[in-house]
């Protein structure tokens, strides 16, 4: 029997699922049966996936940043399809700014969308999994919060890092509830934050880097989530999985 089976009919919701990593994270999971609500903010990209709209992938337009918008959004997700199983805080957006180009508002705008964001979708959906002895939260951190930011400024780190705590104190609560949350930590995924917010040099500085001498592909990421997402992964929580391509070994 296939680890994955197991996840056959359960509803996830994927944040940022309009962007490559979200999409592929989606995908893979509706491959193992799953429904799978795309959540973004940007409803012409969800507009335009639209022509892979099933039973399965259902788009879904939700500002993380805004609480009173999410607890609305989450309330239509549970009327409509019932309780979230498996969380996938995806979300997120880049800032190469260091301290002293970084403005009050550029940090709040990453603080909002990076950590605000996966909290108060947690909260909301905790509980239900909670009563149901059994769920997953996977948040996508980043190797910045481990390296301090070899390209991505103050702001995305730090927020990176408070997303990293965040999945320690989710994950010590819930544990004896039967929900494990974990991290992932990937590096310079092949994605429009690779490829369109770094100039080509840097580009090549850090291929150069990069053990394996790639960048990661969305996909490698995606089936991550699936199998964090698997019973067999119940005795992971609390971790944040590196997926850097030996940039960085720890
Ligand atoms: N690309 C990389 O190299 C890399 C490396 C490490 C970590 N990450 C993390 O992986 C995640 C996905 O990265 P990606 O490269 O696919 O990013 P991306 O920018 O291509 O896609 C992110 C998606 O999130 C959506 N989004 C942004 N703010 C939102 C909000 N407030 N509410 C709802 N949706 C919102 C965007 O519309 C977009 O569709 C991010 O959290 C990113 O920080 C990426």
């Amino acid at each position: 029997m296939s680890i994955f089976e197991n996840l056959s009919g359960k509803l996830a919701l994927v944040t940022g699922a309009a962007g490559p990593t979200g999409l592929a994270i989606a995908r893979v999971l509706a491959g193992h049966g799953m429904r799978v609500i795309l959540a973004d903010l940007d409803g012409d990209r969800l507009e335009r996936l639209s022509s892979e709209n099933s039973a399965q992938l259902i788009p879904m337009v939700m500002d993380v940043r805004l609480p009173d918008l999410v607890e609305q959004a989450l309330g239509k997700v549970q009327e409509q399809h019932g309780a979230v199983n498996v969380l996938v805080n995806n979300a997120g957006i880049l800032s190469n700014a260091k301290a002293a180009e970084t403005t009050p508002d550029e940090w709040r705008r990453v603080m909002a969308a990076n950590i605000d964001g996966p909290f108060y979708l947690s909260r909301l959906c905790l509980p239900a999994m909670k009563a149901a002895r059994w769920g997953r939260i996977i948040n996508m951190c980043s190797l910045a919060m481990k390296t301090g930011g070899l390209t991505a400024g103050t702001a995305y780190t730090t927020s990176k890092g408070a997303l990293g705590a965040l999945t320690f104190s989710l994950a010590r609560e819930s544990a004896s509830d039967g929900v494990t949350v974990n991290g992932i930590a990937p590096a310079y995924i092949n994605t429009p934050m690779v490829t369109q917010q770094l100039s080509q040099a840097e580009q090549a500085r850090i291929l150069a880097s990069i053990p394996v001498q790639r960048f990661c592909e969305p996909e490698e990421v995606a089936h991550l989530v699936a199998y964090l997402a698997t019973p067999m992964a119940g005795f992971i929580t609390g971790e944040i999985i590196d997926i850097n391509g030996g940039l960085h070994l720890d």
